[in-house]
């Protein structure tokens, strides 16, 4: 059984398409060991309550320094003995400590096809209105290993959604999520928890 840890920052919709996915059978081998929050005004936290997932929030807020933040994100974690960290719309910078850990054992799931749009400061809406002011014709989604860089760790799967006249940002990401996220997250994660990939 992998146990997971989802990490969330807002509304939490990919983790409702792992719950759902883990409900339905389309993900197997897998228990959701906790939901981590750094913002305790994340929808995301709910969906957790009403699903009986253990939901906390460690917010940079609460500590006098990111160091201290750091030890605590990691500490949280590190107590649910997750084999696997999923960021899904976690809008922090992974600690270092946190990375070398759990060394290609954190996923991520990037609303572009990477290398577009990514990296420091592409995020949310902010990536579909770059991609639309670009022109760009075909977008997508990229479920990836967080490694020491933003966005730049191996890519595990990806799935184009094709950009439509009239497109605005909130539009975009509403297609984005339904066509491409909301489906090769919750594969990736069926994947690694049946040994079919990080083997
Ligand atoms: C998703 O579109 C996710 O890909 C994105 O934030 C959104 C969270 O939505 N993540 C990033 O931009 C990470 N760089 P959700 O809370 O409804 O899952």
């Amino acid at each position: 059984m992998l146990n997971i840890c989802v990490c969330v920052s807002g509304g939490g919709t990919n983790l409702q398409a792992i719950i759902d996915g883990i409900a339905k059978g389309t993900i197997t081998n897998t228990k959701i060991a906790a939901v981590i929050s750094n913002n305790k005004g994340a929808y995301a936290l709910e969906r957790a309550k009403q699903n009986g997932i253990p939901a906390v929030c460690v917010s940079p807020k609460d500590y006098e320094s990111r160091d201290i933040f750091n030890d605590a994100l990691l500490d949280t974690v590190k107590s649910f003995q997750p084999d696997l960290v999923v960021l899904a719309g976690f809008l922090v910078n992974v600690p270092g400590k946190m990375v070398q850990e759990y060394k290609n054992r954190i996923i991520n799931i990037h609303p572009s096809l990477i290398p577009s749009f990514c990296g420091v400061g592409y995020y949310g809406l902010k990536v579909h209105e770059a991609a639309l002011a670009r022109g760009v014709k075909v977008t997508g989604a990229t479920v990836h290993v967080v490694d020491d860089g933003t966005d730049t760790g191996p890519i595990l799967l990806q799935k184009a959604v094709c950009v439509q006249e009239g497109d605005t940002p909130k539009v975009l990401q509403q297609r984005v999520m339904e066509e491409a996220e909301w489906k090769i997250l919750p594969m990736a994660i069926d994947m690694i928890a049946n040994g079919k990939l990080l083997k």
